[in-house]
């Protein structure tokens, strides 16, 4: 059984069918609270407000025994413990049947020598992919793209994207998202263009006029690094 409480207008609107099809991916928005549910999966029943205090990356597949997501799987069960390294939990969802996740998963562990041991919700009723957007409210099927939400550790989505069912993500660059979030959370920093860990980061810039003419050059009050690294 799920029970998913939704916090923002826009989806209780969006369950009205006189409205145009909203695209994948509009359900919610970077600082909202991630919606509250409980759901069957892999691992037994999980309940997302019990994963607050730990990053979460939670994201949905389009179907079990496909190609694509099975190259996802693969990839992300093989960098699992970079994940926990940063205390980061993986958390997976599709309209699939618990039972199809289990053959599933045991397909992989026999074909590729990889164990999924994080957990695969099955959502049969949509209800949870409606709730974040993973599909449009009016889809009566689950031809969903591939949405992946970042979730901090206070519940808050401070990140998401969306690809289509034909592309494949990528886990090193859903790590180093996850590792730019953490770095400027922990230092006040941001995160340049290309950025990984360890890499040096930029400084907030200055909202102080003295500090704008007084800068050594042109761009030193809004664009400079910061000290240290990650
Ligand atoms: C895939 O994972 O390969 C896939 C899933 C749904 C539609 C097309 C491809």
């Amino acid at each position: 059984m799920c029970v998913v409480m939704p916090q923002s207008s826009d989806m209780a609107q969006g369950m009205d069918h006189a409205l145009p099809p909203a695209p994948p991916c509009a359900g919610l928005r970077i600082g909202d609270l991630a919606p509250d549910f409980e759901a069957r999966s892999t691992i037994g029943p999980v309940r997302l407000s019990a994963y607050r205090g730990r990053w979460l990356v939670l994201f949905s597949h389009p179907a079990d025994f496909t190609p694509v997501c099975t190259t996802e799987f693969v990839a992300l069960a093989r960098e699992a413990a970079a994940f926990a390294a940063r205390d980061c939990a993986l958390m997976a969802l599709s309209v699939d049947s618990l039972f199809s996740h289990f053959a599933w998963l045991r397909m992989i562990r026999d074909r590729f020598g990889v164990e999924v041991r994080f957990p695969i919700l099955e959502d049969p009723t949509l209800v949870i992919a409606r709730a974040f957007g993973m599909v449009s409210p009016q889809d009566s099927n689950s031809a969903a793209v591939r949405t992946t939400f970042f979730i901090d550790p206070q519940g808050v989505i401070r990140a998401m994207n969306c690809y289509p069912a034909n592309l494949g993500r990528s886990v090193p660059e859903m790590l180093r998202i996850l590792g730019a979030l953490q770095a400027i959370d922990a230092r006040g920093t941001l995160a340049p263009a290309n950025w990984q860990p360890g890499e040096p980061m930029l400084k907030a810039p200055s909202h102080d006029l003295d500090e704008v003419y007084g800068a050594a050059d042109m761009t030193g009050w809004f664009l400079s690094h910061s000290e240290g690294e990650d």
